[in-house]
């Protein structure tokens, strides 16, 4: 196992938001990384398809001798893990939207949730939502644009403060004091979401959360064991060039990408 990689994909670049955090906790694992970027964003798009983009990475990662997989991407969450926990024989850990921990930092049961159409729509969003709303009233927000802005690597632009600021006030007028950050590439926006809302009102964010449910997962039997740096490697499916500028980017250092089909 020790050489075998912890697949992770996204849609784009959402999920280094998650890879950080896994690399920080496991440095000794070898990380294989694919954005979709040739295929983002899938929030606007329909199950049917964001099933058979799933699936054909998922088949590569499978290919390349994955031991677990990480779908660090809510909307894809959403829509197949269940599906693909049946289907295939390693374990999947998925994102969704962090409701729970955000009660515990409520005070006034007004909790605010950014997330793409897709996952909001999703049945299993639908179900977990439920769960809570006799306690807590939810107001969902959806973001069109939002993960584009980060895709193309544009965290400051007056653009991207423009949706941010329509999509806040309306969680704002509804006096909010939790809002839950329900997409891998929202964490990368935390600073000027950061300057639009007060300090009082709590962002949560489920990045690490999902790096620790991954190091209980390698613990039981698939951890490595060899005590060198894992490399970690990115892949996308889009323009290596773009992806590569707002990969480095987004991750403070340079990196290298490589071309997926
Ligand atoms: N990063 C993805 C998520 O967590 C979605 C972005 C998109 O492709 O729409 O939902």
């Amino acid at each position: 196992m020790d050489d075998q990689p912890v697949g992770i994909f996204d849609s784009g670049v959402g999920g280094l938001s998650v890879l950080q955090h896994i690399h920080q906790l496991l440095p000794n694992e070898n990380l294989l990384y694919v954005a979709d970027s040739g295929h983002a964003p899938y929030g606007c798009r329909d199950e049917a398809y964001i099933e058979q983009r799933s699936r054909i990475i998922t088949e590569y990662l499978l290919a390349q001798g994955a031991k677990v997989i990480v779908i660090a991407c809510n909307t894809a969450t959403a829509s197949i893990i269940e599906t693909f926990r049946q289907q295939y024989g390693i374990p999947f850990i998925g994102v969704e939207p962090g409701i729970k921990p955000a009660i515990a930092f409520t005070k006034n049961n007004k909790i605010g949730v950014m997330a793409t159409s897709g996952t909001i729509s999703s049945e299993r969003y639908k179900d977990l939502s439920l769960r809570y709303t006799k306690s807590i009233s939810l107001y969902n927000q959806s973001c069109p644009g939002l993960a584009d802005q980060v895709e193309a690597g544009l965290l400051d632009t007056p653009e991207t403060f423009l949706l941010l600021e329509k999509y806040l006030s309306r969680l704002l007028s509804r006096q909010v004091d939790t809002i839950v950050l329900g997409c891998t590439h929202y964490s990368f926006l935390s600073v000027p979401i950061k300057a639009i809302i007060c300090d009082s009102i709590e962002l949560v964010d489920t990045s690490r959360a999902i790096a620790e449910q991954l190091l209980r997962v390698l613990a039981q039997e698939f951890m490595a064991k060899k005590s060198g740096a894992g490399n970690v490697q990115y892949l996308t499916t889009g323009s290596i060039e773009k992806t590569q500028v707002t990969m480095s980017r987004l991750l403070k250092r340079n990196v290298v990408v490589k071309r997926l089909v």
